[in-house]
């Protein structure tokens, strides 16, 4: 039997590399997605034909509890949140609407429509903050730095609480940075490959970013969304970190960037800007990814440096597309 799969945040970096790969496993893909007085939801132009659209909002617990009931999916992926850490301060009311409650929305549909179905839950490195042990693993105790960070832990226990409580097959990765050509153009690594290609094409001369020093584990978000999936295939619920196990500095992230674009060294280009200091920093996210090998089988495909040629080169031609035009 055809399995029907519900991605929230379909319309977001993640949705759209995992809505490919479940189409990919034969699944009936069903997206949901909040109005919009505009129809940009360019990640998924070429999969539109493929998946279904459902209306619905993290805030609107009606909306969620009515289009589970309406598609009965076996498996839900809730990407769905407010991602991004600064806004997270900025808004910091409305993320804990989104990133925290709206779990508890999700989870809270799924026990009154279908108990059954499994739930993958999109925890995220950040709730390690400051951290406490190297490399962070999934015993590693929280310590989050930010309104999204907490947010995120809410999450993650809420997660746990609901599987405990009510024997939901509810599951909670916990992924660290993953990135793509198709990442937002706010996050650095995208902010990065970004300036680096309209510097190439002469646009612009300088990219100015904040703290240089942070460190972080990335990896590709093609290979993670695989390991949302494997986690849902297992025989009982687990919590599992997802992580490269090497980590870099947002410098190094530069300096490769620049070099992949043959532009030589990145101090020539890259100002320091305090406006994107945060109030409370992560300094160092690197995880343990053994326990994914073990039990998941997964491993990541991409290695940083090609993750980075990827982006740069992406956005490069993306930038040579559109003066050609
Ligand atoms: P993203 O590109 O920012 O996408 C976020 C998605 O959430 C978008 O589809 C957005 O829809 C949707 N959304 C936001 N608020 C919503 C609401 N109130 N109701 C319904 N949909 C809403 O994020 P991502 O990088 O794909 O990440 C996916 C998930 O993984 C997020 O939960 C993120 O916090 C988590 N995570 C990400 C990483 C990473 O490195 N990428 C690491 C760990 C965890 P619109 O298009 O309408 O805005
Ligand atoms: N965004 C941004 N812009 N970050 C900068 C800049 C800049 O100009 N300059 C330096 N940084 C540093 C930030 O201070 C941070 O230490 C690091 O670059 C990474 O920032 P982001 O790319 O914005 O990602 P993030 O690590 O805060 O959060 C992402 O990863 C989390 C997983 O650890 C997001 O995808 C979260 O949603 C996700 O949970």
């Amino acid at each position: 039997m055809q399995k029907t799969a519900l991605i929230t945040g379909i319309t977001g970096q993640d949705g759209s590399y995992l809505a490919e790969f479940l189409l990919t496993q034969g699944y009936r893909v069903v997206g949901m997605t909040r109005r919009t007085s505009t129809d940009v939801h360019e990640r998924i132009a070429h999969l539109v034909d493929d998946i279904e659209f459902v209306s619905g909002d993290l805030l609107d617990q009606t909306s969620i509890t009515k289009l589970l009931d309406q598609v009965r999916p076996q498996e839900v992926y809730n990407l769905a949140a407010q991602s991004f850490v600064p806004t997270s301060w900025q808004q910091p009311v409305l993320t804990g609407e989104f990133t925290a409650l709206g779990v508890t929305r999700v989870l809270e549909a799924i026990r009154a429509v279908d108990p059954a179905i499994r739930v993958y839950q999109a925890s995220s490195s950040e709730m390690f903050g400051k951290v406490t042990e190297v490399p962070q693993r999934e015993s590693t105790p929280f310590y989050p730095r930010s309104p999204y960070g907490v947010a995120k832990v809410y999450g993650h226990w809420i997660t746990v609480n609901y599987r405990e409580s009510y024997d939901l097959f509810a599951v909670s990765g916990i992924l660290f940075n993953h990135e793509s050509p198709r990442r937002g153009k706010e996050f650095v690594t995208r902010k990065i490959s970004d300036g680096v290609a309209r510097i190439k094409h002469g646009l612009t001369r300088e990219l100015r970013l904040g703290n240089l020093d942070a460190k972080r584990d990335w990896g590709f978000a093609g290979d993670y969304v695989r390991a949302m999936w494997l986690m849902l295939q297992q025989e009982r619920p687990d919590d599992v970190v997802i992580a490269t196990g090497r980590t870099h500095s947002v410098r190094d992230f530069a300096r490769t960037a620049f070099q992949a674009a043959g532009l030589g060294s990145y101090e020539d280009y890259v100002v320091m800007d305090p406006r994107f200091v945060r109030p409370a920093e992560v300094d160092l996210l690197v995880g343990d990814p053994s326990k994914a090998k073990r039990d998941l089988g997964w491993e990541p495909q991409v290695s940083f440096e090609a993750l980075v040629e990827m982006m740069v080169q992406a956005d490069i031609e993306r930038y040579a597309r559109a003066v050609g035009a």
